[in-house]
């Protein structure tokens, strides 16, 4: 029989016929335990709880692949250069995380750990492009601001203007909760932020809603278009690398929030999204992902998203 022992390289196979001597192993196999055993009695608990395992598969993959001197340096050159372009506008490292999926990852971790009933909106990363003080507008409002036929993305914005609604409802008892805050931002239909785009007025595609007293919201908004995450730097050289799209699936930002309750950082994706399946982030849910609906009579809107948020307490 022909096995791949584990310390071949890939795409090699080995003979190993059973009355063959064990082989040694191909490095030092007391290597990690003793790194590991270097950790003091001093130490700080968590990073004692967590380095052991992180220095176990540091190593573990170094040994898998059979990590060159070369390779590593250019791993050191690419995180380095991560820290080098980033800024209080900007964090490349956080990006470079995120395209591994470690963001979404760690943010579903940390929301499975505090959670109380699976009822609860998933939650789904910040991203970079939040922004606090966005305008507390009243429901009904819109958070598209200086629309006219002027902007360059008018017929598009006219095509995609839709009225999202729903309740913000207890976990635990189902009932509504009034005033909550509902924050939500996204981008143009350009893909760009405001923060991203000298076109776009202050706060654009930004507002904070209170729950009425039946938990309701409701705003004008747009439906949301793919954008492309900053592909300008080493993360989206490594997405290059990867044969990878930088494009995010159209999506809406929202953080949830009442006394009382966890608050809820997540997204939807409009389902119409061709990259629905291939977010450069992995940060879609299926419960996330939403269908708008066509809407009549409504010179303010011509579609419709209901979606209600379930808070954890
Ligand atoms: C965003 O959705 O805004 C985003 C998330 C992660 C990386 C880049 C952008
Ligand atoms: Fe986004």
């Amino acid at each position: 029989m022909r096995q791949m022992p584990l310390d071949a390289p890939s795409g090699s196979a080995v003979d190993l016929t059973p009355n063959e001597p064990p082989k040694k192993p191909q490095y030092d196999p007391t290597f990690t335990d003793k790194v590991i055993a270097a950790t003091g009695p001093n130490a700080h608990l968590r990073i004692a709880q967590v380095m052991p395992s992180l220095i176990r598969h540091l190593h573990d993959f170094a040994r898998e692949v059979n990590l060159t001197m070369g390779e590593w340096m250019a791993a050191i050159d690419l995180i380095n250069e991560c820290g080098q372009m980033s800024d209080d506008k900007r964090n490349e490292t956080q990006l470079l995380c995120d395209i591994v999926g470690l963001e979404s990852l760690v943010d579903e971790i940390t929301s499975k750990m505090l959670a109380t009933s699976t009822s609860e909106t998933p939650s789904a990363i910040l991203g970079p492009f939040y922004r606090q003080d966005a305008p507390l507008l009243p429901n009904g409002d819109t958070i598209v601001r200086n629309l006219s036929p002027s902007v360059p993305w008018y017929q598009k914005a006219v095509e995609d203007s839709a009225f999202l609604t729903g309740r913000v409802v207890s976990g635990r008892s189902g009932l509504p909760i009034p005033g909550a805050v509902v924050d939500v931002w996204h981008t143009a239909p350009n893909g760009l932020y405001e923060q991203q785009d000298e076109g776009q007025p202050e706060m654009n595609m930004r507002g904070q809603f209170e729950t009425d007293a039946d938990g309701r919201y409701s705003l004008y908004a747009l439906r949301p278009v793919a954008y492309p995450i900053p592909d300008d730097g080493p993360a989206g050289r490594l997405l290059a690398m990867l044969d990878r799209s930088p494009y995010r699936p159209g999506h809406i930002h929202f953080i949830v929030s009442a006394p009382g309750f966890r608050t809820l950082t997540t997204q939807v994706f409009d389902d119409r999204d061709e990259y629905i399946a291939k977010d450069s982030v992995f940060a879609v849910k299926d419960e996330l992902v939403v269908r708008f609906k066509p809407r009549d009579g409504d010179p303010q809107a011509r579609w419709t998203l209901e979606y209600d948020f379930v808070l954890g307490p």
